[in-house]
């Protein structure tokens, strides 16, 4: 066939192409997404688009027929990696780790090898020299691993290796590095990613072997990356956190064999990532005596309750604007909670600069969270602290009332066990059992709470 260049448009956020260049794209909705991308067609690559599983091509069958028993899973050795993905990697499967520059992508991922002494694996590597991967192990403390570092970015080499070798697992680091050569335009590149992922997955169904992929993205998510693979990969494991913290999470954002929203926290240490079992420990307050500004959530992420301090600073503006500010936490819905104080409960918050932090570098969604939040601001406004031993769980509605929270009774457990002994919640939910030590106190309303919370 006679090789055609032709030119596309390719959204970054979604994948979809167009012959021509639009501000926004149809697809996905989103603006300035799309960018020009070269394509040869007719020199017979994987075919482009062609996601489908190899071995899908069989005749239809009865569903009670089809054999699962064969479908084992693959431990990690390290139990943090291995609850998230649903109790270890499944063979034959396609796991992406995505995550921003510098979080910790690549020491996860080399970790496994050198914790796992009894899987052969095969690690990729299209970023770092080999010297450089052997320096990394020696700093996490195992370089005696017989792991086999393969520096290499062309596909078509990668994956002649890897059919020699046959590993018990593949890393490839990083796949905006790798490129195969059926497809002219560079490495990095939407069609180049979709391709090489699709050239991965279909090494993964044919061989068995299960194939952790790397791919970075920025804050924004724009790049071409891990957003346009999403719907390729069996798994997406997502690095967050603030990489001049020491924590970091890992969520699973999807899991064709397991739950979603699921989280392991690491912290980054001298030595690699180690796994943190209890993050509600590292994420309440050190500090005996009370600190006014900080108050408790019990959150839950994914399946998990969690315990989490909640820091607000509440100041007279210096400027005729306030400043509202927030980390890990959305500014609009602290506009409406301030909004809510000022309307409802008649706190002049409108001449007040506003600063909140959720402590350890998480970022929250728990609407479970507003009513520690509601706290946080009110203990530095009047410059009151709460008890260290008290904690909150519940959402504030527009009209100033604490609506009740799903999960209430596993996170009053969880406060129990923390060693907390009293926490407000929602006087329109009642939990079923409360275990003893701890106080449940209801509040009905923010008037309420702040004449329950706060002296006169
Ligand atoms: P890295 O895994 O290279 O990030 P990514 O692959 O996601 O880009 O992580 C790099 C950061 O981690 C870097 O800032 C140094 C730090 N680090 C440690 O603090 N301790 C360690 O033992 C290692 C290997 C890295
Ligand atoms: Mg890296």
């Amino acid at each position: 066939m006679a090789l055609k260049q032709k030119t596309v448009w390719v959204c970054t956020s979604c994948g979809n192409e167009s012959l021509k260049w639009m501000g926004r794209c149809p697809a996905c909705g989103e603006w300035n997404t799309m960018v020009e991308e070269k394509v040869v067609t007719g020199r017979g690559g994987s075919s482009r688009g062609s996601m489908t599983v190899p071995g899908s091509s069989h005749k239809p069958m009865p569903l009670a027929d089809i054999d699962t028993s064969q479908d084992s899973r693959i431990s990690l050795n390290n139990a943090e990696v291995d609850r998230i993905l649903g109790g270890g990697i499944v063979e034959g499967s396609l796991v992406l780790i995505g995550g921003e520059p510098g979080i910790g992508k690549s020491t996860l991922s080399l970790q496994i090898p050198l914790h796992c002494k009894s899987l052969r694996t095969l690690y990729v590597t299209g970023e770092e020299s080999v010297r450089q991967v052997k320096l990394r192990a020696v700093r996490l403390g195992g370089d005696d691993s017989d792991c086999l570092i393969y520096s290499e970015t062309l596909m078509e080499n990668i994956l002649d290796e890897a059919k020699k070798i046959m590993p018990d697992l593949m890393i490839v680091d990083s796949v905006q590095t790798v490129y195969t050569q059926t497809i002219e335009s560079s490495p990095g590149s939407v069609s180049q990613i979709k391709e090489c992922a699709a050239l991965l997955l279909r090494f993964a169904k044919e061989t068995g072997v299960p194939v952790i992929l790397i791919g970075h993205i920025t804050k924004e998510g724009s790049i071409a990356g891990p957003k346009v693979l999403e719907h390729i990969v069996d798994v997406v494991l997502q690095f967050e956190g603030d990489n001049r913290g020491t924590y970091r999470l890992l969520r699973s954002i999807k899991n064709r064999f397991g739950s979603t929203s699921e989280l392991a926290v690491f912290e980054m240490t001298g030595k690699g990532l180690h796994e943190v079992s209890n993050p509600s420990e590292m994420l309440i307050p050190m500090h005996e005596e009370g600190l006014s500004g900080v108050a408790v959530s019990a959150m839950m992420d994914g399946t998990r309750p969690f315990l989490i301090e909640v820091q607000a600073l509440v100041s007279s503006a210096a400027y005729g604007t306030p400043q509202r500010s927030a980390t890990g936490f959305d500014v609009r819905r602290l506009n409406m909670l301030l909004a809510v104080l000022e309307k409802r409960a008649g706190f002049r918050l409108s001449v007040k600069d506003v600063f909140l932090n959720m402590a350890g570098g998480l970022r929250v969604s728990d609407p479970a969270c507003d009513l520690a939040v509601i706290c946080a601001v009110l203990s530095s406004n009047f410059d009151f602290a709460i008890p260290p031993d008290t904690c909150f769980a519940g959402e504030v509605g527009l009209s100033g009332e604490i609506r009740p929270v799903s999960q209430i009774d596993r996170r009053i457990i969880e406060a129990q066990r923390l060693g907390f002994r009293k926490m407000y919640i929602s006087a329109f939910g009642s939990p079923d059992n409360v275990p003893e030590g701890i106080e449940v106190i209801k509040v009905g309303d923010v008037p309420a709470l702040c004449r329950s919370l706060f002296p006169k």
